[in-house]
């Protein structure tokens, strides 16, 4: 595939103005002395403890976090408390396992990670934004700073100070399930955003202010670019283009001071990322200059060589990770204590040199340091309460609002009139919160229906915008269009995350077609809103369509988008990425030549607010 890039003014304009002021000394270098000290009193044991990162639902006890002194905790997408899903069930969940770290000899807290992906997505009720490539089409690096900053109040409310994200993945083959994790195609698009995320989790660097929340660039290096969109792929392309196209983001983010990077689970030319030195540590580390840690992916070591763990535990440390996700219970294999016995092993045969492990350590306790973790882990209540405030809500529904691409607006159907008479709104999507918040929400895959507490539906958010004379009728399959002045067609995607949103083709699903088709059989104007992780193959859809608006997966706040289809704001969205002409236009080596919409296509109208 190839992996050619342009530029676009917009993006150049955003990176322009997002030029990280350069460091008066080295990142994370304040509390240097006092992480040396305590590195020093360390025994080997407390030391592979810090390196170790354990899944919560492997922790049936959860004492194991002082017993092998655990340096982080994880809950992966379907990790949840088993008392429930609410903010107050998640920080008693968090506070047990901090409260034995902090019975261990040193003290040593530990970092709860999360992937606060779009939002604390996890937590029931939390405020849940636009994914990624929503917000890629925001272009717009400020709001998405105030969306991690929403993010970030609302995971430390949870008392969980480490969030997987961002994902600064550049996505080349949209077949690739994990497309709406990247902002958008091209590096230019991506590298300012990814820096807005990263202050408004950290708040530029990191700082003790408890609200601070360490960010995670992901997945390092070349996630995106993986052969036919194939999740944990491999990504064939020389070094200039590995380059060019996904290294910019973290070049960036680590300027931004990014406190931790996730390695990915591609192979770049048939060798795993989670064995590459070169590129771990003589480019990350050295070339880049990167003074925080790295942690690998779930259980990601273990694919380095899947018949020996000891060999990917000597391999993956000495290529420079630094802390290891480790999912699997005692009892299963690869699992944690297993690790901390062979990586124990491999250090007596100086097969993993000391200083390797002193290195790595250091890292973890200097991002420790300077969050203040040693100070104070405790939890502000007040942070706990504005979990999915009206506040927070705002924030989300500015970025709905800035993430929609009008594609097509023929005879100006767009915006439609407040006091329109008949509206007809149809496909279950309209009224489906699961389906416009896709996978990562609540768990891993998402679902369909309610799927969070406190969001709003498209179909309410219209119920809401239109007049009370307005008569609406809702079909989620299009029987009830009669005598409708316009007709509102939601379709889409169903959620989902990672591998299994991997698809050969990308056409519009059949059934979509056939509503739309359906609705333009009224004669009345139809303006279809597409929910999607990605562009998609549209056929006959667009032409049948007066007005296409590209919706992403916009998250909790529908609002949003009625404040866009009924002329409260005016769309500034534009497309992230390319909008390919067809399945065979995905597959050929220059994806830039004849697209269907180009990179950066995207109407608006003079009516309406804007930004
Ligand atoms: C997943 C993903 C990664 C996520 C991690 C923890 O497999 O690849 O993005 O942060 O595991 O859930």
């Amino acid at each position: 595939m190839n992996c050619t890039v342009f530029k676009t003014a917009a993006t150049i304009t955003a990176l322009a103005s997002f030029t990280v002021a350069a460091h008066s000394a080295p990142l994370f270098s304040a509390r240097e002395a006092e992480a040396k000290a305590l590195l020093a009193r360390m025994t080997l044991d407390e030391k592979i403890g810090q390196m170790v990162q354990v899944d919560s639902s492997a922790l049936k006890d959860k004492s194991d976090v002082q017993k092998y002194f655990l340096g982080s905790v994880l809950s992966g997408g379907t990790s949840d408390p088993a008392s429930g899903n609410t903010a107050q069930d998640w920080l008693n969940f968090v506070n047990e396992f901090q409260s034995h770290a902090l019975q261990t000899r040193l003290k040593i807290p530990i970092l709860y990670g999360i992937d606060a992906v779009h939002g604390h997505n996890n937590v029931d009720g939390a405020t849940v934004f636009p994914h990624h490539i929503g917000l890629g089409a925001t272009h717009d690096p400020k709001l998405v700073e105030q969306a991690e900053r929403v993010t970030a109040q609302e995971c430390a409310g949870t008392g969980m100070r480490w969030a997987f994200a961002p994902c600064v993945t550049v996505p080349q083959d949209p077949r690739w399930g994990r497309t709406y994790e990247g902002y958008g195609d091209d590096p230019e698009v991506v590298s300012p955003l990814g820096v807005g995320a990263t202050i408004g989790f950290q708040r530029k660097e990191l700082s003790a202010d408890p609200t601070s929340v360490l960010a995670c660039a992901k997945h390092f290096l070349g996630d995106g670019g993986t052969s036919n969109g194939v999740d944990q792929g491999n990504t064939i392309c020389d070094e200039a283009t590995l380059r060019k196209v996904h290294l910019p983001p973290y070049r960036a983010a680590v300027e931004a001071g990014v406190g931790s990077i996730m390695a990915s689970y591609n192979s770049w030319n048939g060798e795993k990322l989670h064995g590459q030195k070169y590129l771990l540590t003589d480019v990350l580390k050295g070339e880049l200059g990167f003074r925080g840690f790295i942690v690998s992916d779930w259980a990601a070591i273990d694919q380095i060589n899947t018949n020996d763990f000891k060999f990917c535990i000597e391999r993956s440390i000495n290529a420079g990770l630094d802390m290891i996700m480790i999912p699997n219970p005692p009892g299963k294999p690869n699992n944690y204590v297993e690790f901390s016995a062979k990586l124990k092993e491999l250090i007596a045969a100086g097969k993993v040199p000391q200083s390797r492990i002193d290195d790595a350590v250091l890292r973890i306790l200097r991002v420790k340091y300077e969050m203040g973790l040693f100070e104070n882990t405790a939890v502000d209540p007040a942070l706990t309460a504005s979990i999915g405030s009206p506040e927070h809500r705002a924030v989300a529904r500015q970025c709905v609002r800035e993430s929609l691409v009008v594609l097509k607006n023929e005879g100006r159907a767009l915006p439609l009139a407040k006091n329109i008479k008949r509206l007809a709104v149809v496909g279950a999507a309209a009224d489906d919160l699961g389906a416009q918040c896709g996978g990562w929400t609540v768990d891993w895959q998402g679902k369909h229906g309610d799927v969070t507490r406190g969001g709003t539906t498209i179909l309410a958010a219209i119920r809401q915008a239109v007049s009370p004379e307005t008569q609406v009728t809702f079909s989620p399959d299009g029987s009830d269009l009669k005598n409708a002045d316009a007709v509102i067609v939601v379709v889409g995607e169903a959620p989902y995350a990672e591998g299994a949103g991997d698809r050969k083709q990308l056409d519009l699903p059949e059934k979509d077609a056939v509503l739309i088709a359906k609705a333009k059989a009224t004669g009345a104007p139809v303006v279809t809103i597409l929910l999607s992780g990605r562009p998609l193959i549209l056929g006959s859809a667009l032409d049948e369509s007066r007005a296409f608006v590209a919706a992403w997966l916009p998250g909790s706040e529908g609002q949003g988008l009625a404040d866009v289809l009924f002329g409260d704001f005016k769309p500034t969205g534009k497309l992230p990425r390319l909008w390919p002409a067809s399945n065979a236009h995905l597959r050929s080596d220059d994806r830039e030549a004849k697209p269907l919409f180009k990179r950066g296509s995207g109407l608006t109208w003079e009516s309406g607010i804007s930004k």
